[in-house]
C-alpha cells in the first residue's frame, strides 16, 4: 500500500465499506482526482481480493465500472483489508458501510441497525493519530451524525473530527454514469467555522469533476433526511403507477398511455412512471420502513401509517403478479413449468437484494409450479437467496437454474419475465414458442417486449396495466 508515489498525494481518502455505493464511488473519485489517494478498506477478505482481482472479476457487476478500476487501480486507488493503517494515514473518512434493517428488539423490521456505523466510529476514534473528516455516506436514519459524533467525541488524544452528510443518489445499473453526471451533489455539515471548513474541502473534491451548482450544501439533518424523503418519493411514484395499472388491468385502459399523458405534465415528469411487478433493491423499502419509524418515533403515527402504504402495495402488487399466472392458466399452477426470465431487482445488475423475483418464485412454488430460472448476471445470489428452499427436499427439486432463456423456456407452459435484460427483447420467440408446451403464455412483468409480435407467434400476453391478448 506505501508505495513512494503515495508520498507526493495531496490528500488521503479512505473509504470504510467496499460494497455497491464505496466501490464504485471510491474507484469514480480516484479516476476523477489521481493527485488524491484513496483507499478502500473492508473487513471482508474476499471482497477486497475480488476488487484487487488480476483479471478484474470485481465483486459487483456495474456497466463501466471494470475501466474506471482498470484505470485507478494501483495508481490511486487501493483496496485493502488492513482498516487501522487506513485510518490512521487518512484525511478524509467515507463511512460507507451497509445499514440493514433492524432485525431484533425495538425497531425490528423498521429500523435501521446502526451496529455496523457505530463500530467504525469507534475503530477511527481507536486508530486516528490525527485530525479529520468523518463523512456519512451510507443512508442513516436522521440525527445519525449525532450519534457518530458522541462516539468521536469520546477521543482521549485531543483530536478533533468534523462530520458531514454525504448521501448517494447513484442508482444501481447506471451507477458510473450517475456519479460522473450526478444530478445534484448533496453535503451537510454543522454551521460552525470548522464544519463549514469541512464542507468545502468535500465541495473542492466534487468540483474536480461537478459543476459547483450543482453541489448542493444544507446543514447536517436537512441532508440525512432529504436521502430518505429522495427514495420515499421514487418508491411511492413506482408504487402509485401500478396502482393505476392494476386499474387498468381492469378498465382496459393502458398504463403506459396514461403515463405518457400524465407524465408531460411538467409538474409530473415522465421519468419513473414504469409500470412493473414492484420495486426491488436494498434502498426503497429500507429506507420507507425507516421513515415509517422515524414519524412513529417522534408521534407521528398518520404520517407512518402513509409511507408504510407504499410498502404494503409494492408487496400486494408482487402477488398480483402470480395471481394474474394462476387465474390466466386455468386456476391452477400445479406441476406446470414456468420460465422465470431475470431474477436481478432490475437490468444491469447482478443484486437481488429485495428483489420482486424473490416473491414470484416463492408464489408460484408455493402453488406447487416448476421454476426454471435464468438471469445472465444474478444466478449466483438467486442460489443465496433461495437457499432455503434449496435445503427443502420437497421444493429443491421444483427449481432448476438455467444458462440461456432458451433451456428455460424449453418445456414451459409460461414465461414470467421479471428483470428487463435489454437481451429478453431480441430472443427468437418463435423458436421459443415452438419449444414450449401449448397453450404457451407469456407475462411481462415490465412492458418490454412486443406485445402484438408475441400474440401473432401464438403466446397469449399478459403485461402489466395493460389488456390481455389471449387467445382463450
Ligand atoms: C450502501 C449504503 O452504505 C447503505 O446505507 C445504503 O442504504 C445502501 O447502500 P451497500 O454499499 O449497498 O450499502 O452495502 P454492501 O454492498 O453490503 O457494502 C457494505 C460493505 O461494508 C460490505 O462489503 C461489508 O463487508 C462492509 N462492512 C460492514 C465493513 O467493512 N465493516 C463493517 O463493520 C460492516
Ligand atoms: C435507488 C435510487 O434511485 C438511488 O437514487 C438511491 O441512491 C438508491 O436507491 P436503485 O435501487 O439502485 O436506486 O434503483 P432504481 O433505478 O431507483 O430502481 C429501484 C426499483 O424500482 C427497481 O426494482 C426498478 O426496477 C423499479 N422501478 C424503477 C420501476 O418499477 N419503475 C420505474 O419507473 C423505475
Amino acid at each position: 500500500m506505501h508505495n513512494e508515489a503515495a508520498m507526493n498525494f495531496k490528500k488521503k481518502i479512505t473509504c470504510i465499506g467496499a460494497g455497491y455505493v464505496g466501490g464504485p464511488t471510491m474507484a469514480v473519485i480516484a479516476q476523477k482526482c489521481p493527485h488524491h489517494k484513496v483507499t478502500v478498506v473492508d473487513i471482508n477478505k474476499k471482497r477486497i481480493d475480488e476488487w484487487n482481482s488480476p483479471n478484474y472479476e470485481l465483486p459487483i457487476y456495474e456497466p463501466g465500472l471494470v475501466e474506471v478500476v482498470r484505470e485507478a487501480r494501483d495508481r490511486n486507488l487501493f483496496f485493502s483489508t488492513d482498516i487501522p493503517a487506513a485510518i490512521q494515514e487518512a484525511d478524509i473518512i467515507f463511512i460507507s458501510v451497509n445499514t440493514p434493517t433492524k432485525t431484533y428488539g425495538e425497531g425490528a423490521g423498521k429500523a435501521s441497525n446502526l451496529e455496523f456505523v457505530e463500530k467504525t466510529a469507534r475503530s477511527i476514534v481507536e486508530h486516528a493519530t490525527s485530525n479529520k473528516i468523518v463523512v456519512e455516506k451510507s443512508t442513516l436514519p436522521i440525527r445519525t451524525a449525532e450519534a457518530i459524533e458522541r462516539i468521536l467525541k469520546t477521543n482521549e488524544k485531543g483530536l478533533r473530527f468534523q462530520i458531514l452528510s454525504n448521501p448517494e443518489f447513484l442508482a444501481e445499473g447506471t451507477a458510473i454514469s450517475d456519479l460522473h453526471n450526478p444530478d445534484r451533489v448533496l453535503i451537510g455539515s454543522h454551521d460552525t467555522p470548522e464544519g463549514l471548513s469541512a464542507l468545502q474541502e468535500l465541495v473542492d473534491l466534487y468540483a474536480h469533476w461537478v459543476p459547483r451548482e450543482r453541489i448542493l450544501t444544507t446543514n447536517i439533518w436537512s441532508s440525512e433526511l432529504s436521502k430518505l424523503t429522495a427514495n420515499a418519493f421514487l418508491a411511492q411514484r413506482v408504487t402509485s403507477i401500478n396502482s393505476i395499472a392494476a386499474l387498468c388491468e381492469r378498465t382496459e385502459a393502458d398504463v403506459e398511455e396514461v403515463a405518457r399523458a400524465i407524465g408531460t405534465d411538467s409538474r409530473i415528469g415522465s421519468k419513473f412512471l414504469k409500470a412493473s411487478v414492484g420495486f426491488g433493491g436494498s434502498c426503497f423499502k429500507k429506507d420507507l420502513l425507516n421513515l415509517t419509524y422515524l414519524c412513529d418515533y417522534y408521534g407521528l403515527h398518520d404520517v407512518a401509517r402513509y409511507w408504510e402504504s407504499v410498502v404494503e402495495l409494492n408487496e400486494w402488487n408482487q402477488r398480483k403478479f402470480v395471481n394474474t399466472m394462476l387465474h390466466s392458466m386455468l386456476n391452477t399452477l400445479s406441476d406446470k413449468k414456468i420460465a422465470v426470465f431475470g431474477f436481478a431487482f432490475k437490468a444491469n445488475t447482478g443484486d437481488t437484494r429485495e428483489t420482486p423475483a424473490n416473491i414470484v418464485v416463492r408464489e408460484l412454488l408455493g402453488e406447487h409450479a416448476r421454476v426454471a430460472i435464468y438471469d445472465p448476471k444474478a444466478i449466483p445470489n438467486a442460489k443465496i437467496d433461495l437457499a432455503d428452499l434449496l435445503a427443502d427436499p420437497q421444493v429443491a427439486p421444483r427449481i432448476t437454474f438455467c444458462s440461456s432463456a432458451e433451456e428455460a423456456a424449453d418445456q414451459a407452459d409460461a414465461i414470467a419475465l421479471v428483470t428487463e435484460w435489454d437481451q429478453f427483447k431480441t430472443l427468437d420467440y418463435k423458436k421459443i414458442y415452438a419449444s414450449m408446451r401449448k397453450p404457451a403464455c407469456i407475462f411481462d412483468g415490465r412492458n418490454i417486449l412486443n406485445r402484438k409480435e408475441l400474440f401473432e407467434i401464438g403466446f397469449s400476453v399478459f403485461g402489466i396495466g395493460k389488456p390481455p391478448l389471449s387467445h382463450f
